[in-house]
């Protein structure tokens, strides 16, 4: 046995207990290894009304930042591409980057949560045969060999992920050298005005129509504080700077209601 791992003697101090690292789940602060299955609980119980409340919540402006989202990317026509969209849920940015591209471009949906693949799956309801697949995973540990993608995107997800960093840098590792990084993502409004209007929608209007759409206004409550934690787009733009990537960019969409960070491996 090590010496760390003895005993005090008597009358000797203990040592201090070994901290516990702490994240945001919302406004409250827990353990880095329990926020995963909280965000998991969300996402279980808003699987089915998940679209539907996405179109309410956003007065279907999340469209138009998917669409922006696609025009960035510009999948190509006749070159093979392989794409993989984490924490793509019910297949929203899938769908849009096949009906963009070629038939030669394919995409990989990865969440962590069965019950969003399969609204997912339902929804592709067997168009794009052999173009698309659903694979349950972790964003912080990717199941696929280094450089395996063309491009990998992560829209409304990166701010649910316990540890950023490890994704980021997952992201990385499965990225072919050359290969594109595009992350979708809301963040605390600072415009003067739209700040306040904002505020006063998402903490009113947000948790009251989930509550009605989807029968427990919670999950939204979630949805809506996790964006106030999200760092603002200079710093993020930093995080995915220390996961190797290089031209790191973003687009403010909306009067930085959302905004699109674009990064290359190089
Ligand atoms: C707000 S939804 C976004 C879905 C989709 N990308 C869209 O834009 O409509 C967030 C998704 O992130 C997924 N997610 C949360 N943590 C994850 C993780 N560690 N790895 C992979 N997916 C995760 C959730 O299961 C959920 O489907």
């Amino acid at each position: 046995m090590s010496s760390s791992k003895r005993k005090p003697a008597p009358g000797e101090a203990a040592p201090p207990a070994a901290s516990v690292e702490e994240t945001h789940f919302g406004y409250r602060s827990v353990p880095i290894g329990e926020k995963q299955d909280l965000v998991n609980d969300v996402f279980h119980s808003v699987a089915r009304r998940y679209d539907l409340m996405n179109d309410l919540m956003s007065a279907g402006l999340h469209r138009v930042w998917k669409d922006i989202l696609i025009s960035m990317l510009r999948p190509p026509q006749t070159r093979a591409f392989r794409h993989l969209d984490v924490a793509g849920g019910t297949g929203d940015i899938a769908f849009r980057i096949l009906d963009a591209g070629g038939d030669k471009v394919s995409v990989t949906v990865l969440d962590i949560n069965g019950d969003m693949l399969e609204v997912g799956r339902t929804r592709a309801a067997g168009r794009y045969e052999g173009r698309i697949d659903f694979v349950e995973a972790n964003a912080e540990s990717l199941p696929f060999p280094d450089k395996s993608f063309d491009a990998y995107t992560i829209a409304f997800g990166i701010r649910n992920v316990p540890r950023i960093d490890k994704a980021l840098s997952e992201a990385h590792r499965v990225l072919k050298t050359g290969g594109r990084l595009l992350v979708l993502e809301f963040a605390p409004v600072d415009t003067p005005l739209l700040d306040k209007a904002y505020d006063a929608f998402s903490f009113s209007v947000i948790p009251a129509m989930g509550k009605m759409v989807t029968g427990d206004g919670e999950p939204y409550r979630y949805l809506v504080e996790s964006i106030r934690q999200f760092p603002r787009p200079p710093a993020f733009a930093r995080m995915i700077g220390a996961a190797g990537f290089r031209r790191t960019d973003y687009r403010v969409l909306s009067g930085g209601i959302a905004n699109i960070h674009s990064a290359w491996k190089l």
